[in-house]
């Protein structure tokens, strides 16, 4: 199957700090992949903006650099290596003070979209909006685009939020969490909502539990100071996790249009209930094969910071009272794997003989790798011998069924295109920022408070011991993690 691109029209894209790490990883080698198969016009101005050094044409050979290091596609097509080129420009620009900021007015257009995408540590997001206005460089209609960490708890989410509208409005904020833009994270709407078959099932009468995992192989790499200051809970579950349960658990919205959709996500997370402590596990990675542990890689020996979190989350609505959600993220795990499986209740009468290791009917949504669905079911198992059950499953992989084994579009690419189109679907609202903060912030000052050191778990495994015991208690199990 061929996938259509529909360009998006002409724009001047301004990347402040477009000499950090996200823009030379993500956000211009996306740009390049979506010029290469023509949704990206040859008329579209990008526009780097950083406080160093750079004359035009060194700015473009870094960015030719950085194509050839992160844009996988990019490394036999210099002819249109060297087009994209073509439409970049860098401005010297100082966030705080007064330089450069003539030059960038002077660089952009009129008649043409205009984006802000503030690639830059969030303390300078005011200052920042303040200067675009006071150089009337933004219009009622540009957009601006901000990153996650999106504030550290409610109270600095509330000052971001606050810091952002003094200067636009909400339907010019464009709040990136890149899961959203993952695809099969969109095709869990398109399973609930564009089926008929499951919406019957879904709800707390027919599903026992959903087990929501996000689980990385690697460790904290060279971010360990910022992760220390965050952890599994802030870094992951707040934004990501919290995501992936709201877009399981909201009710259909009324139309596929952003605030319909954000409404219902806000809903879940208002009706989340208070997490007991006992309901949480946290875990720290341990050093097993020499390759450190994960307080020698925050470059801190008395650490407290969770790598790993697990926990039991309940939603107190009609729909979900009495069925579990399980979260669990963490690094250094078995593999890297992220999944929500949704786990069906036994029949209310079993005519059958008992079967050993019986799980029951899921549904496993694999968000990556290997993007697909399973379906896992009871038969009988083939042969003589009588009724003996079996459990197989149903697998379909998205790339086999659709015939699709093209590199995969990024998450970034189809979020920086839908900011241009000027779709707020796929990103967060201020007030769900804040909801999931509000949420979060009780259970983190609640460890915090207990001064609770997490458990150690060693790498290449599915996490602490306890992690297994949050469901075990229960008469449930955990899929394996790989
Ligand atoms: C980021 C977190 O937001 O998401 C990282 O800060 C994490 O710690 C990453 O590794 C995971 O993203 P993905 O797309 O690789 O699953």
């Amino acid at each position: 199957m061929v996938s259509r691109v529909i360009p998006v029209d002409p724009f001047d894209l301004v990347i402040f700090g477009a000499t950090g790490d996200l823009a030379r990883r993500k956000i211009l080698p996306g740009l390049f992949h979506r010029f290469m198969v023509g949704q990206v016009p040859g008329t579209a101005r990008i526009i780097g903006a950083a406080r160093s050094e750079y004359d035009q044409q060194a700015f473009r050979d870094m960015v030719r650099d950085n194509l050839t290091e992160f844009a996988t596609k990019a490394a036999k097509q210099t002819e249109l290596v060297e087009q994209f080129l073509d439409m970049i420009v860098y401005v010297r620009v100082d966030a705080t003070g007064n330089d450069g900021w003539s030059d960038l007015a002077a660089a952009l257009r009129s008649d043409v979209v205009r984006a802000f995408y503030l690639s830059v540590t969030p303390s300078l997001f005011g200052a920042i909006g303040a200067k675009l206005h006071a150089n009337d460089i933004a219009t009622p209609d540009s957009r601006i685009v901000v990153e996650k960490p999106f504030g550290h708890d409610l109270e600095t989410a509330r000052a971001l939020n606050a810091d952002l509208r003094r200067n636009f409005e909400e339907n010019q904020i464009y709040r990136i969490d890149h899961y959203l833009g993952k695809e099969t994270v969109q095709n869990l709407m398109a399973l609930r909502f564009a089926n008929s078959l499951w919406e019957p099932l879904w709800n707390s009468t027919h599903i026992d539990h959903v087990q929501i995992t996000v689980a990385e192989s690697l460790g904290v790499e060279g971010r360990g100071e910022y992760y220390d200051r965050s952890g599994a809970m802030r870094d992951m579950v707040q934004n990501h996790l919290m995501q992936l349960l709201c877009l399981t658990a909201m009710e259909p919205p009324s139309k596929f249009e952003p605030n319909s959709v954000r409404d219902e996500k806000v809903k879940v997370i208002e009706a989340l209930e208070p997490v007991d402590l006992a309901d949480i596990v946290r875990g720290q990675y341990r050093d097993r094969d020499g390759d450190g542990s994960y307080r020698d890689h925050a470059g801190n020996p008395n650490s407290r910071t969770e790598s790993f979190v697990a926990m039991k989350v309940k939603i107190g609505n009609w729909r979900w009272a009495g069925t579990p959600f399980y979260l669990r993220t963490g690094k250094k795990l078995r593999g890297r794997s992220s999944e929500i499986a949704v786990v069906f209740r036994d029949p209310p009468h079993m005519i059958f003989p008992k079967m050993e290791g019986r799980r029951g009917n899921a549904l496993i949504i694999h968000l990556q790798p290997d993007e697909g669905i399973t379906l896992r079911n009871t038969i009988k198992e083939p042969g003589p011998g009588g009724m003996r059950l079996a459990e197989v499953t149903l697998d379909m992989t998205f790339a086999d069924a659709l015939d699709q084994h093209a590199e995969p579009q990024d998450a970034y690419e189809r979020l920086i295109m839908d900011v241009i189109r000027g779709d707020q679907t796929l990103f967060m609202r201020g007030d769900e920022v804040e909801a999931a903060w509000a949420w979060a912030d009780p259970i983190i000052t609640g460890w915090e408070d207990a001064r609770l050191t997490p458990a150690g778990y060693d790498p290449g495994g599915s996490g602490p011991e306890d992690a297994l015991m949050l469901l075990h208690r229960e008469g449930r199990r955990w899929r394996e993690i790989g």
